[in-house]
């Protein structure tokens, strides 16, 4: 693991099974530039690999999980260096490879793309003071990490259509009251440890139940409900070739603790 030559992240075991990766530009704000993505992607890929860890916490600081795209790296380019280089395809890795669970702890500004890196995540956790919003359209463009798709999907169309269109920001607080958030802090220190301590029991389950419980909610958000259903039905009934289907279950009939696998 390439921990030591980490520039922008810092990433720990806080509690076994659980990776943290915090963004760590604390000059930007953890503007969110290339090179910082790069190091994301390969932390997040090494947890994702790694049989002792079962789930992972992304945050930021206490003042800013992340301040958005950077946009002194975006404001020269042009459609061409845009288009050309596939500019944010890169932050897909996250929703479309991983596949333990993300829990982001977000504290202080989460706006534009980072906002969007908030909502990629699996679970989203926030000090009710944190300060969301997605204002690219004071910028002269529109969000480009998805936020116009998942805030919609998470919050309802006129709510996103209000934020996106005003750039207005909403607060920790709204974020939960709205669905968005599924559990919201008093401090920003109770958030990630809230958040570690929901990845410690998530990274205490059947890594393979794990595995596929994100797989089945993350394709409600493709399908409509009869194909869904089914596609659940289908990965539900996968599961009991595997062992550790056996031993939850006979450690319930025992009365005993379910020792997992873990690999
Ligand atoms: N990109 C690059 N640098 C940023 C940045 C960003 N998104 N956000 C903050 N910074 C930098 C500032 O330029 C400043 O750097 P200098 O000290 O070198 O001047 C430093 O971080 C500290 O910022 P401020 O002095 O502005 O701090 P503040 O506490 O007064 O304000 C803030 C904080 C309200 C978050 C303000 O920094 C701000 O509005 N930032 C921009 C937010 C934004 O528009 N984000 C959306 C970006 S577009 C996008 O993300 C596109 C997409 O969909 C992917």
């Amino acid at each position: 693991e390439a921990t030591a030559s980490y520039e922008h992240i810092k990433v720990s075991t806080p509690k076994p099974g659980v990776g943290l990766i915090e963004l760590h530009r604390p000059k930007a704000l953890n503007a969110l530039f290339t090179p910082l993505m790069h190091e994301l992607n390969t932390a997040l890929k090494a947890f994702d690999k790694d049989p002792s860890i079962g789930a992972m916490v992304l945050t930021g600081s206490a003042k800013a999980f992340a301040a958005g795209a950077d946009i002194k790296e975006m404001s020269t380019k042009t459609f061409a260096d845009a288009y050309g280089n596939d500019f944010i395809e890169s932050w897909s890795e996250l929703p479309n490879t991983i596949k333990k669970p993300v829990i982001s702890a977000v504290n202080g500004h989460a706006l534009g793309g980072g906002c969007e890196l908030a909502m990629m995540c699996d679970i989203l956790y926030c000090h009710e003071k944190a300060n969301f919003g997605q204002p690219e359209i004071k910028l002269g463009i529109i969000p480009g990490a998805g936020g116009s798709q998942r805030l919609t999907r998470a919050i309802g169309k006129s709510k996103a259509m209000d934020l996106i269109l005003t750039g207005r920001n909403f607060s920790g607080r709204e974020a939960f009251e709205w669905g968005l958030a599924a559990k919201v802090f008093e401090t920003p220190e109770a958030c990630v440890e809230g958040a570690v301590e929901t990845a410690g029991m998530i990274a205490g389950y059947s890594r393979m139940a794990v595995k596929a419980g994100k797989e089945v909610v993350n394709k409600s958000q493709d399908l409509g409900i009869r194909e869904g259903v089914e596609y659940e039905r289908r990965v539900f009934h996968g599961l009991f070739g595997s062992e550790d289907q056996k031993i939850g279950m006979q450690a319930f009939a025992e009365k005993k603790k379910a020792e997992w696998q873990h690999r």
